[in-house]
């Protein structure tokens, strides 16, 4: 029998790097604020799908507000943010049963298909952990920020610290998982080096399972990426809706 199907939609961030007075997943693109866009890729991908939305305390009316507003009638559970994504997706966990199937994603990834979500979720239900990820086409540096005679702040290079671009992927979203694993992987200590959800899981000892990510599924923080979510969804239909 396949698991029930569950989405984290994590909304619960402040996003001040997008320099708006709206935390950014509030923020309209092309007519429909971003949250709204992520929840219909998975309601779309995934009919029955439970979704948990997790908000910042400050704007559990504002979304409630802004759902009825525009008639965007969906079943979703409601949850408090905490001080770190960690602590959101924690929160978020205590709503998901043993025994599923949990998908964790940014709000703030509108661009990610319904085809790719929905691929996700099958192949899900035989891989107990699994990642999306994109090859890094750049050369990374390594560098810290140090303050110079001026007092100015400037980078500089921490020292052997070349690093083989060939070993290194950018995690995307939506992680996904087999809710048992998930739910007690977050039972351990916060840790500042979980950035993601598959770096609890890792130091919690399961194994992951990687599968190559969307280029287009871009994590919108700065205002420069509005632009190209632009032009990303004027270009292709599946994400235009
Ligand atoms: O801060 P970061 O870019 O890693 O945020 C990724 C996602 O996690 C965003 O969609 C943000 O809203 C969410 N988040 C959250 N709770 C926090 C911090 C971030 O739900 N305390």
């Amino acid at each position: 029998m396949s698991r029930m199907k569950y989405a984290i939609i994590m909304a619960a961030g402040s996003g001040t790097r997008m320099g708006a007075e709206m935390p950014k997943q509030f923020i309209e693109l092309e007519g429909k604020a971003i949250l709204h866009r992520t929840i219909e890729v998975f309601l779309n991908a995934c009919p029955g799908v439970s979704i948990i939305t997790v908000l910042p305390e400050s704007h559990m009316d504002y979304w409630r507000q802004y759902c009825l507003d525009r008639n965007f009638i969906c079943p979703q559970v409601l949850v408090k943010g905490g001080i770190t994504r960690f602590h959101s997706v924690r929160n978020a966990l205590e709503k998901v049963p043993a025994g599923a199937i949990v998908a964790v994603h940014d709000a703030v990834r509108p661009l990610v298909t319904e085809s790719f979500v929905k691929d996700m979720f099958m192949k899900a239900e035989t891989t107990p952990a699994l990642i999306p990820v994109i090859p890094c086409v750049d050369t990374m540096k390594v560098l810290e920020k140090k303050k110079n005679a001026n007092g100015d702040e400037e980078l500089v290079t921490m020292p052997g610290q070349n690093v083989d671009r060939s070993v290194l992927y950018a995690a995307q979203t939506p992680q996904i998982f087999h809710s048992e694993i998930l739910k007690e992987a977050y039972e351990q200590a916060f840790d500042t080096a979980f950035t993601d959800d598959a770096s609890v899981v890792l130091k919690y000892g399961k194994n992951l399972s990687y599968l190559i990510g969307e280029r287009f599924n871009i994590k919108l923080t700065t205002q420069d990426d509005l632009v190209l979510a632009k032009a990303i969804l004027s270009l292709s239909p599946s994400c235009s809706s």
